[in-house]
Order: C-alpha cells, then structure tokens, then sequence
C-alpha cells in the first residue's frame, strides 16, 4: 500500500491473433505526476491505455486504482472511476457538429430519459466560451482543421475533471501555440492532484513535461525511473534496443531536369500566388507555421481539392489536375497528414491497402497477378519495417505508426515520379524515422523529385535540398542547403522577413 499511488497495473497480458502485445506490465502512477510512456511503434503503449480505459479485458493480471482492484469492463465504467483518455487515432465523424462530438458518450438527458439538446448547447457553450473558442456549436466537424478537432478532444477529456486522464499521442496535430495551451492545462491538472498518463514520440516534449518515465519494448517494460534519472540517449537506447545513428542519411545526388513546376497557384482565402519546382532527384520542403496553407497547397496539387488559377507543368507538360486519378496518371502522388480521413481504408487488410492504388499495374493480359502484387506489397513493408503478424491483418488493428509506414509503402508500390509527403514522420518512433529518411533518399538517387511538407526544422534541414517558406497562404521565402538555419527559416515562417522574388 503506497498513498501515493493513484493507479497500479499489475502483471498485464494481452494478446491478439499472433501478437503478443502486453507482456506481464508492471507499473504505477503517482498523484499530481506526468508519467510518459516511450516505445517504438507497435510496443504496446495504446494497447495498455486501453485496457486502463476498459477498450480491451486484459488477459491476466490486474488494475488498482488507490491501491485497490478494479473491474474495468467497459469506457463508461472507466469513466465512473475517474479515467478518461483521448485517443491517438482521431476518430470522429465528419458529419457531427461540435456539439455532438463535445457529449457523445455522456448525452445530458431529461427526466423522461430524452437527450435533452437545450442542455447539450448550455453546456457546449459554456465549455467553448471558458476556452475562449468561437466556434459556432452547430458547425460540423468536416469544416473545421484537424488541429481543431484534436484541440477539442483533449478540451473533453480533460472538461471531465477526472483524476487519471490518458493522452495517446495529443500533440501529433495541434499548432505550436495549443502545445502551450495544453502543457499549462497539464500544469493545471496537477496540481488539483491528478495524474497523466502521456504517450509521444516527440523527445523534447517528453523531457519538459515528464515527472516519470516508463520505457517498453516488444509488449513488456524495460524500465522506470524518475526523470531526473533519465537523459536522452538512455530512453532511446532503452526504446530501440541499440545505439541510433542520429544523422541523417543525406546523400549529395545530381539532380536531373525539372520534374515539376507550379506557377501562381491560387485558390482564394486559403493559398495565393504559390510557385516552386522541384528537379528530378531533388528533396524540397515546405517549412511553416501550421495553418500557413502548406497542406492546403499540396492537397489542390494532388487533386484532393480545387484550385482556381495557376498552372502546372509536369515534365515541362502543362498539366490541369482535375481530380486525384489525374494526378496519379500523370505518377505524382501523395501521402496525406490525416490518414484516417484520407489515407486508409481500415477494415480492410494491409496488403489490400497497399495493392489499392496500383491494381493496375497487376492487372495485365485480363488478369489480376496476385503473386506479383504479394511480391511488391511484402517488399515495400519489409523496407518500411511495418510490423505485423501478417499482411492479411486489418490495417485498423496496427499500431498508430505502422498504419502510416503502410500508407507509405503504398505509396512506393506505385512507382510515382513525384511523391508529396505530409508531415511523414508523424507518429513515427526516432528509430523508424531514420528508415523513411534512408528510404527517401533512395528514391531521390531513383530520380524521383520528393515535396516534404513537415513541422519539424530537424527533418528539413537534415534532408532538403531546397527548403521553400510558407506564411498566411503565400511563399514568403525559399532557401539552399547552404543558407538553412532555424532562425532563418522561422524569419520567413513568421512573416518578419519577406524575399521579392522567390524562385
Ligand atoms: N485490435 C487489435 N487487433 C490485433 N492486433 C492489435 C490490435 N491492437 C493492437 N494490436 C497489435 O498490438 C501491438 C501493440 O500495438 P499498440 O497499438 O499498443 O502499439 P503502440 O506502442 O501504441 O505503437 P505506436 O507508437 O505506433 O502507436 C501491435 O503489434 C499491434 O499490431
Ligand atoms: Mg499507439
């Protein structure tokens, strides 16, 4: 018996169909505390938060909340305990309102037991109005921004003044300035008493808010310790299981003809007047604040949406994208920053998945060859190290940061010329990361001309060859290898520092 201790799992299994995902997990969390959990994708991190939050029934052991056993059998019931969790998967759907999406699972009802919708408004606005949000309470999820709709479901989970609240991955899509809106909401939570469970793969973060931290490996736990026990290099070697090499495999490769130019693209109130190109063999990026209409740009290019002036020229062809098959025809395509709305369809297996967006390519002489599919699908996860007991699993059943190296290696089975990645590495554990950043310039010694469009300077910097800059929708800069910095990129990303002509 330890007061301190607010909750204690014991002894946890947990297996799926030929994963053993938890592996006899011992660990406790104390009141007031941030304990961060790290691991490599697929080590079981989300599998264990939900069995806290009664998702899944352990196989064995058990869960002590005050040191005493409970029976979660469902998120309800894990609710009435005190737990809630935001997930790492946003799930939402499109067509909700806000209002909604704020009381699902916790309808107010009336005395008669109807849902009672004048409360659901009061309480809508209250919870909006405290946070200083406008939104309107009846808008649908589908308009807002992802970094909304995540901002919004860690506002629930923590409106619900619960004493151990789970945060899978909360930070994977929120802007700078709401990282800081939640960190001092943290700060909040603890010292009313509460405890976080917090789960990411973003080191920095982890070391500015973590009291404890807990590292596993293969489904068991390797180790616990206080934070002013841990540095850097120990929780990586702890996660990977070795040494990592933290450059970054950039290879001086010369770059071939221009492969792709976008003259004056326009789409009113989101990007305006966006030129660049990017040379075959070429790694450009896109820097910016989040909301500075990178994505915007990319998704007209890649014909997700409309764009209503400017031109595009693919191998010095001028090219309309009319619709996403356009620019698949045309070998350009692009892995997108919000998988679950665009990237996957998840009841459906991995190799399904993958083979989605080149049937055609196995679809010859009026037949589909299916050992040449299974050749490339297996190759292309083997590459991307996507783990899983086999590509039959549901893509749904992965963890978070294999379902995006599968969408990645879809991707790679289509053999595009161009390839725009949106935030790549998001989600991905550090030594993962290093494998798409090999794999990148593997592609780009193919030839192939790659628009990364990412949050994170390291990453352009370490693998661009040109960085352009973005800023309220228009391109404020674009710099060389030589001239990357921070500073420098964040100047242009700011808007304090404008170049007149960016080439
Ligand atoms: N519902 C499920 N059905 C089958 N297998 C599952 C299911 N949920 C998780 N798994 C498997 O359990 C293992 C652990 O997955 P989990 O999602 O807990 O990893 P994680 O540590 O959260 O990884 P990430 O950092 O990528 O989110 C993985 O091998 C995963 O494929
Ligand atoms: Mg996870």
């Amino acid at each position: 018996m330890n007061a301190d201790i607010k909750l204690r799992v014991s002894n946890i299994d947990k297996s799926f169909p030929g994963v053993k995902a938890l592996n006899q997990v011992n660990f406790a969390v104390r009141k007031g505390t941030v304990h961060v959990l790290c691991g490599e994708n697929g080590a079981g991190k989300s599998t264990l938060m939900k069995v806290i939050n009664g998702i899944y029934r352990p196989d064995a052991g058990e869960i002590l909340i005050d040191e005493k056993p409970v029976d979660i059998k469902n998120p309800i019931q894990a609710r009435s305990l005190g737990i809630s969790m935001i997930f790492q998967e946003l799930n939402y759907i499109p067509e909700m309102t806000i209002e909604e999406s704020l009381c699902v699972g916790n309808w107010p009802r009336d005395r008669y037991g109807r849902i009672n919708w004048k409360e659901i408004r009061k309480r809508t606005k209250e919870l909006l109005a405290k946070e200083n949000l406008n939104y309107n309470p009846e808008t649908k999820l589908k308009e807002l921004t992802v970094s909304d709709i995540q901002m919004l479901e860690i506002l629930k989970a923590i409106s619900y003044n619960s004493d151990i609240i789970i945060m899978d991955e909360p930070t994977s899509a929120i802007t700078n300035k709401e990282v800081e809106v939640l960190f001092q909401k943290i700060n909040e939570i603890k010292s009313r008493g509460a405890c976080i469970i917090y789960i990411s793969h973003k080191m920095d973060e982890i070391f500015r808010i973590a009291d404890e931290i807990t590292v596993f490996r293969d489904g068991c736990v390797v180790d616990s310790r206080p934070i002013g026990e841990y540095d850097l290099e120990t929780v990586i070697s702890q996660m990977v299981g070795r040494k990592l090499e933290n450059n970054f495999p950039k290879e001086e490769i010369k770059l071939g003809g221009e492969i792709l130019k976008v003259q004056s693209l326009t789409q009113k109130d989101k990007f305006e007047d966006v030129s660049f190109h990017v040379r075959e063999g070429e790694i450009i990026g896109f820097a910016g604040l989040m909301g500075a209409g990178r994505t915007e740009v990319m998704r007209s290019l890649f014909g997700l949406d409309p764009y209503e002036s400017g031109e595009i020229f693919i191998k010095n062809q001028k090219t309309v994208i009319k619709n996403v098959k356009s620019s698949i025809d045309k070998k350009m395509v692009m892995l997108s920053e919000d998988r679950r709305r665009f990237g996957i369809i998840p009841v459906r297996s991995i190799k399904e998945n993958v083979a989605l967006a080149s049937l055609r390519k196995f679809i010859y002489s009026g037949r589909l060859h299916e050992e040449e599919e299974n050749k490339a699908v297996k190759e292309f996860c083997e590459k991307m190290n996507v783990k899983a007991p086999d590509f039959e699993t549901k893509i749904e059943s992965l963890s978070g940061g294999n379902q995006q190296k599968v969408i990645l290696a879809k991707w790679m089975v289509t053999d595009p010329d161009i390839l725009i990645v949106d935030e790549p590495t998001r989600g991905i554990d550090v030594g993962a990361k290093y494998e798409i950043y090999k794999l990148m310039t593997e592609l780009a010694k193919q030839k192939k001309a790659l628009v990364m469009v990412s949050s994170e300077l390291p990453e352009l910097i370490g693998m661009c060859d040109r960085i352009y800059i973005m800023s309220k929708g228009k391109v404020t800069g674009m710099l060389t290898r030589d001239e990357f910095t921070q500073e420098s990129i964040m100047a242009y990303a700011t808007g304090t520092k404008i170049q007149k002509e960016v080439k």
